[in-house]
């Protein structure tokens, strides 16, 4: 079967071979994969390490064959590859990890939710009390950010979504936030404040100086760090706050805790009912992946990209 693989010299960082056909264990799954969404992580992955290692976490397809117990063989499944190998027509996944897609919404849609919607949806849960509580996240154009004003707007939340450029202003304003602030820096975000919750991937400057704005019983939850700069923090301040706190968040640690099966009906009901809007920016086919791939890399588009297997 044909599948990407990692390939730091090529454009994109991943390119198409032929592979052997996976087999799935007990507990897993068989999929026959038909579209596939990309995240800026494995991307990173893919450009970084060694050539000829399967990707992809975030996919969506129909069930081949299930132990007993799973989905229905050839119901619509959407799913997270933890051992990252969904970029391929075919990939065995277990149970845990799977969720059936309802009426109502496309496999383009659910594709988009994995990683980016689960991350949102787990670190805004982080916070306590949220209703009518200001929360601010940062780099609000991103995938995980989309999602992550979309839900905040959802709880109840008053939402704060930075972006860096005006341009980026009127589609915060169209995911629900409610107020759009365009800094790089993190001055007019801190003036912006205080917040009850950030929920912050890019671990910069900007971070750093939000997280001086937290409320006394504030929370900054880190899921990413796009722009990989220290973060400074004055001792005194999260003492001064009594109950104030820097948390890290990863999505593999987290799914200890809930299954992805249960997080992803969580989202897909959202999505299915029209409460949750899906940032699908870019759709394209099988062969134009490579050069999606380094578009999003080069940030030349916001929001979610899917590819057609
Ligand atoms: N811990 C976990 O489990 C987990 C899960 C998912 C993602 N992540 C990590 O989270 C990060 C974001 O993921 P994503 O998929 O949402 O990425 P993404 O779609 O590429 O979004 C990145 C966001 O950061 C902004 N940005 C990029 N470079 C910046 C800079 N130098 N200064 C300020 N803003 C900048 C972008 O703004 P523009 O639109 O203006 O470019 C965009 O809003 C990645 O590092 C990823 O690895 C971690």
């Amino acid at each position: 079967m044909k599948a990407y693989l990692t390939d730091p010299n090529v454009p994109g960082g991943i390119r198409a071979q032929s592979v052997a056909e996976p087999v799935a264990e007990s507990q897993q799954a068989l999929l026959q994969v038909s579209h596939f969404s990309l995240n800026r992580g494995e991307l990173m992955f893919a450009q970084a390490g060694a050539a000829h290692r399967p990707i992809g976490w975030d996919i969506a397809g129909t069930v081949l064959h299930s132990p007993s117990g799973g989905p229905p063989v050839g119901s619509r499944v959407v799913a997270f590859s933890r051992a990252s190998q969904g970029w391929a027509e075919q990939v065995a996944i277990p149970l845990a990890d799977l969720a059936l897609i309802p009426e109502g919404v496309s496999p383009s849609q659910a594709a988009s939710l994995p990683v980016a919607a689960l991350t949102a949806l787990y670190s805004l849960e982080r916070g306590r009390c949220l209703l009518g509580s200001r929360v601010l996240v940062t780099g609000a154009t991103g995938g995980v950010g989309s999602f992550a004003v979309s839900l905040a707007g959802l709880m109840g939340c008053e939402v704060v979504a930075q972006v860096r450029r005006p341009d980026q202003v009127e589609g915060m304003r169209a995911l629900g936030a409610h107020q759009v602030v365009v800094d790089e820096d993190g001055e007019k975000v801190a003036e912006a404040g205080p917040y009850r919750l950030i929920v912050d991937g890019l671990g910069n400057r900007l971070t750093s100086r939000a997280i001086h704005a937290l409320s006394a019983d504030g929370i900054a939850v880190i899921y990413g760090a796009t722009d990989r700069q220290q973060l400074e923090l004055q001792p005194g301040f999260l003492l001064g706050t009594g109950t104030g706190r820097v948390e890290g968040f990863n999505l593999y640690r987290q799914s200890e805790i809930e299954s992805v099966t249960r997080g992803l009906q969580r989202l897909l009901k959202l999505v299915a009912q029209g409460r949750l809007q899906v940032p699908l920016e870019q759709e394209v086919d099988w062969d134009q992946a490579p050069q999606l791939a380094q578009d999003l890399l080069d940030r030349k588009f916001a929001g979610k990209a899917v590819v057609k297997v």
